[in-house]
């Protein structure tokens, strides 16, 4: 048995409620202990992450091996994690060891990992029905599903979607609506902003030079402004007596300096930076936009595949601060882990005609019928309202780690978005990204999976179903890992 299934995340404590917990704790330890060793199916038991080899383990590092040859090495690698089974918030390796999963797969498994629900409607369609061309032909699950969908989504006013394969997919869709609506060139968007790696999409990602090295030259006429990134103020400013400078920046010097607004068919933007650092803006920004997008005609496009349904408490994160944009696009957790992405437009806005945009796999019938069922499950088992609650709760224990840790600089989120920044100093901000990808691999040899993003932030996404208990497990284990990783 290795040292690291000794209970050391259970604490000894004075009051009987903790010692209730702890106790609780250990039976559920024993359970996952029975269960790994004598190859359980029932991943629902598993009450706690166990680590029974010390990953990765002698199989992982197997598989590890042979990729390392086949592969294409431009994929992260956060961490040597081979997963073989994965169920609601657990994810098993190729060795035995189990994890709490709170990277949800990169925002993706919201409603848990093969909820029973979802993995059955993939089972029927697939029985059924595996593939109707959508572009060519009409499918039931297509229209049952556009229904539902749009009936959720804000705006009192008629929609129209279109369904891809990924995110990236669905934003080369927004970009085409936009232009082809418009018939206007010109697009904002946002530094830090990552909306994916096709060309049209890696046109407005921002994220790192090293995303965009080499591919000059992508789509022209993009112009990137600054996001409010108040803790990291481009122009040095202090909000609020920056009176929302970047703002003004898009006023004041892009429409006329640089372009004239009626040359701009859109803006896109995401209501919290996902990749770029789980990154909030203040009150004023997303509202401040829309009024930009109306006085000068242009089309607000929402990037919701990182914060779309339900992860930060509402189907889409817009809503927090009641703007409602043009268009919407999705993906990620829209059909709990199938590959899918889709696109949402004012009606009026698609008014193209046939072959002006279309594919061979969107709105496949399995991947549809994944995704009705996700947005049953998100509804039946009030996942929006977990998510807010559970969230809070994980955010404030962040906060209050702040007293005693000076690494984290910064703590911000919204609902089951949870973003915590790095630093070497507080005053001069330093980016501590040595440490924060350390505290990425002391975590995750700890049992718990959490992911990066910006240079030195961690990005906390656990799926939607997670429960108190859970999120007290993940944060300990992260202050354990942190507590390492500052000495
Ligand atoms: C906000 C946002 N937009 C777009 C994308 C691209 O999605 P995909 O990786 O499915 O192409 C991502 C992926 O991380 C994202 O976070």
């Amino acid at each position: 048995m290795s040292p690291l299934l000794v209970p050391s995340k259970v604490t000894c404590s004075a009051n009987a409620e903790q010692d209730l917990r702890r106790a609780l704790c250990w039976i559920g330890f024993l359970i996952v202990d029975l269960r790994c060793h004598r190859g359980l199916k029932q991943m629902k038991l598993v009450t706690r992450p166990t680590i029974i080899v010390e990953p990765p383990g002698p199989k992982a590092k197997e598989i590890m091996r042979r990729d390392e040859k086949l592969t294409s090495p431009s994929l992260t690698r956060t961490a040597p994690l081979v997963g073989v089974r994965a169920e609601g918030v657990w994810v098993e390796d190729i060795d035995g060891n189990v994890y709490l999963d709170f990277g949800s797969g990169i925002a993706v498994v919201n409603v848990g990992h093969c909820h029973k629900k979802v993995v059955e409607a993939i089972k029927r369609q697939a029985e059924t029905c595996d593939h109707i061309n959508s572009c060519d032909y009409f499918t039931v699950p297509q229209v049952q599903y556009a229904e539902k969908l749009l009936a959720m989504l804000p705006g009192d006013f008629p929609k129209r979607v279109f369904f891809g394969n990924s995110g990236a997919e669905a934003v080369e869709c927004a970009i085409k609506i936009a232009k082809w609506h418009s018939r206007k060139s010109y697009l904002i968007a946002f530094i830090g902003a990552f909306h994916g790696r096709t060309m049209g999409a890696l046109s407005l990602t921002s994220t790192s030079t090293s995303a965009r090295k080499f591919y000059f030259p992508m789509m022209p006429g993009v112009m990137h402004v600054p996001y409010a990134y108040c803790y990291r103020c481009l122009y040095k400013q202090n909000y609020p007596d920056c009176g929302m400078w970047c703002l003004g920046y898009i006023e004041d010097v892009v429409f006329k300096k640089l372009i004239s607004p009626d040359e701009v068919a859109g803006l896109i933007v995401e209501p919290i930076q996902g990749a770029g650092g789980y990154i909030v803006p203040p009150k004023e920004f997303l509202p401040g936009l829309r009024r930009i997008c109306d006085t000068n005609d242009m089309i607000m496009i929402a990037d919701e595949v990182q914060t779309g349904f339900g992860r930060t408490g509402r189907m889409t994160c817009f809503e927090h601060w009641n703007v409602i944009p043009d268009i919407i696009v999705m993906s990620k957790a829209i059909a709990g882990g199938l590959p899918m992405g889709a696109c949402v437009s004012k009606a009026d806005l698609m008014d193209w005609g046939p072959t002006s945009h279309e594919n061979t796999l969107g709105a496949n019938p399995i991947v549809v019928a994944a995704a009705l069922a996700v947005l049953d499950v998100l509804l039946e088992e009030r996942l929006m309202e977990n998510a807010e609650k559970v969230g809070g709760y994980m955010l404030k224990r962040f906060e209050e780690m702040m007293d005693q840790y000076d690494l984290i600089g910064d703590v911000r989120g919204k609902g089951m978005m949870v973003g915590i920044e790095f630093v070497k100093d507080r005053e001069t901000k330093e980016y501590a990204t040595e440490e924060r990808d350390d505290l990425i691999l002391e975590t995750f040899k700890r049992g718990l999976l959490i992911l990066g993003a910006g240079p030195s932030s961690i990005r906390l996404a656990p799926p939607l179903i997670t429960t108190m208990d859970q999120a007290d497990i993940g944060v300990r284990i992260f202050e354990e890992a942190l507590r390492t990783v500052s000495k």
